[in-house]
């Protein structure tokens, strides 16, 4: 748990993971995350200098029945944000398909395609508010695989009008064989989802928490979103004491 003063910070130290991954390997597998939180990483990525070409990149998820240039589609999403002008090699990109007509099938390929890929290096994730990673809503198993799944009701008021009701996500199976996780949250609207994940219990009620499981899940929260931790100052210490930010 890495707490910074405010979200620019959380993206300035979510970047450090992700060069850090690149001076150790410059052709890695990347999963992305859709939504606000991610932004201002993606922003930085933009402005990084890093070579992106060897880049081979996943998403979490994506809502059914839109098409590539949907406007709410994820892919155009990600594309827009940050792929677009990144210098990627487009057959070195498998987004997941909310448009294909056999979405079981779709989910299995892109299984097929993230083993083929050597599976995924850092996968970046955001929170919900209830505590959701990709759309792994409240209930999710926790050995759960990319698959269809239906929206919650918070989710779809969080998203607005219009939002279609399905979505097809990585699974938290899947999510949790990433070698390196990235979760970033931040803002008061998250604080009790992240002292959930966090000092809850480990419970598919709270999909976040799964990255318990994980031996190698980084959260880096700005000071909003940790503001109901009751270890906050525990954290704090532990990153005044580090000397380094270690993957
Ligand atoms: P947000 O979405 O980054 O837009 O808050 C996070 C999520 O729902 O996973």
């Amino acid at each position: 748990m890495i707490i910074r003063p405010d979200a620019a910070g959380a993206a300035e130290t979510a970047l450090d993971f992700v060069r850090r991954l690149y001076d150790r390997k410059p052709d890695p597998v990347l999963g992305l995350a859709t939504g606000k939180t991610p932004l201002a990483l993606y922003g930085k990525m933009r402005a990084s200098g890093l070579d992106f070409s060897g880049t081979h990149f996943f998403n979490l998820d994506e809502l059914v029945g839109l098409g590539p240039d949907a406007p709410n589609s994820f892919r155009r999403f990600l594309r827009e944000n940050l792929l677009d002008g990144l210098g990627v090699h487009e057959e070195r990109v498998r987004l997941l398909r909310g448009d294909a007509k056999d979405l079981e099938r779709e989910a299995a390929d892109y299984e097929a395609a993230i083993k083929e890929a050597g599976g995924i290096d850092l996968q970046i994730l955001g929170l919900g508010r209830n505590g959701h990673i990709g759309f792994n809503e409240p209930g999710s198993s926790l050995g759960s695989r990319t698959r269809p799944k239906t929206l919650d009701r918070e989710t779809l008021a969080d998203y607005g009008p219009g939002t279609p009701r399905f979505s097809i996500t990585m699974g938290i199976g899947t999510i949790l064989e990433a070698r390196v996780l990235l979760m970033i949250a931040t803002g008061e609207a998250k604080a009790e989802a992240v002292r959930r994940i966090a000092e809850g219990p480990l419970t598919s009620e709270t999909p976040g928490s799964a990255l318990q499981l994980h031996p190698r899940a980084h959260l880096v929260v700005d000071e909003a979103a940790a503001s109901r931790l009751a270890r906050a100052d525990y954290w704090r210490w532990v990153w005044e004491n580090k000397w380094r930010v270690g993957q």
